[in-house]
């Protein structure tokens, strides 16, 4: 049988959901010996219907790419260099997998607080900037709701929209890193709130779900240049939009970031 279009933007609607409620596995019913046996043909179709991953960068390439930003990105002396940076970058994979312009950073440049999302989405490749659309709006709201509006800087993991909207894969991830990495080192924000499973487990190199990583905080160490800061993990905006009643647990990750702002800022005029 030959998967309908409708057919396979429900089943990725439905696996969205499941990554947003922070499902990082694929079981079928039955138990499977994954040593030898190949996956059930309802997961194989799963598979193939959400397959549209670019195939990982072979041998040296992923290296290579990964140096590469580096380079450009220890080049840029301010946000605004570091995105000419990374629109000059060819390294990413998902740049040619139908992304129409590369989607960089929105907010104040001296902002306290460095905000991450996933990865751009179809209304964010259209305008060329992150969160600007349905998740985007509700995640203004939200800041605004906290006193955050002026105090944040907004980027993503990756810089080009994951094709059908899917996550970045960890390669795609790693190679735009050091882009990601630049931007806290210039901003040297004061804490760092991470959108989702993604960006949590990306930035903080960690196994966990979002459900058990949201709320605690934890650090980001750069390995060069001395620069940190404490960050909160919360859960996405686009899975509230889904769940609004998971609303409550990122106010409480966005007071609780505001108030260790006040804190903080209390302690250093003291
Ligand atoms: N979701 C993200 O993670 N980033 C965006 O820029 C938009 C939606």
């Amino acid at each position: 049988m030959n998967a309908q279009p409708h057919d396979i933007a429900a089943v990725e609607s439905l696996l969205a959901f499941w990554r947003d409620a922070g499902v990082d596995a694929c079981y079928g019913d039955a138990p499977v010996d994954h040593t030898h046996v190949a996956p059930p043909p309802a997961l194989k179709a799963v598979q193939r219907a959400t397959a549209s991953v670019a195939p990982p960068l072979a041998g040296h390439a992923a290296e290579d790419a990964v140096a590469e930003a580096r380079r450009l990105a220890a080049g840029a002396a301010t946000l605004q260099d570091l995105a000419a940076a990374v629109a000059a970058f060819e390294g990413c994979p998902l740049r040619g997998m139908g992304a129409t312009q590369s989607v960089f950073g929105r907010g104040n440049p001296n902002a306290a607080v460095m905000v991450i999302g996933e990865g751009p989405g179809a209304e964010e490749d259209r305008i060329g900037q992150p969160f600007v659309g349905k998740a985007g709006q509700l995640l203004d709201r939200m800041l605004a709701a906290a006193g955050l509006t002026d105090r944040v800087f907004i980027i993503n993991t990756v810089f080009w929209r994951p094709p059908g909207n899917r996550t970045p894969t960890p390669q795609e991830q790693a190679v735009c890193a050091p882009f990601v990495e630049r931007a806290f080192a210039l901003l040297k924000p004061r804490a760092v709130l991470l959108l989702g499973a993604a960006a949590s487990k990306s930035v903080l190199q960690a196994e966990e779900g979002i459900m058990r990583l949201r709320g605690r905080w934890g650090e980001w160490r750069l390995a060069e240049g001395g620069v940190s800061a404490p960050v909160m993990p919360t859960l996405h905006p686009a899975f509230l939009l889904r769940q609004p009643q998971a609303k409550r647990q990122v106010w409480a990750d966005l007071l609780s970031l505001a108030v260790r702002l006040e804190t903080d800022s209390v302690e250093e005029q003291g």
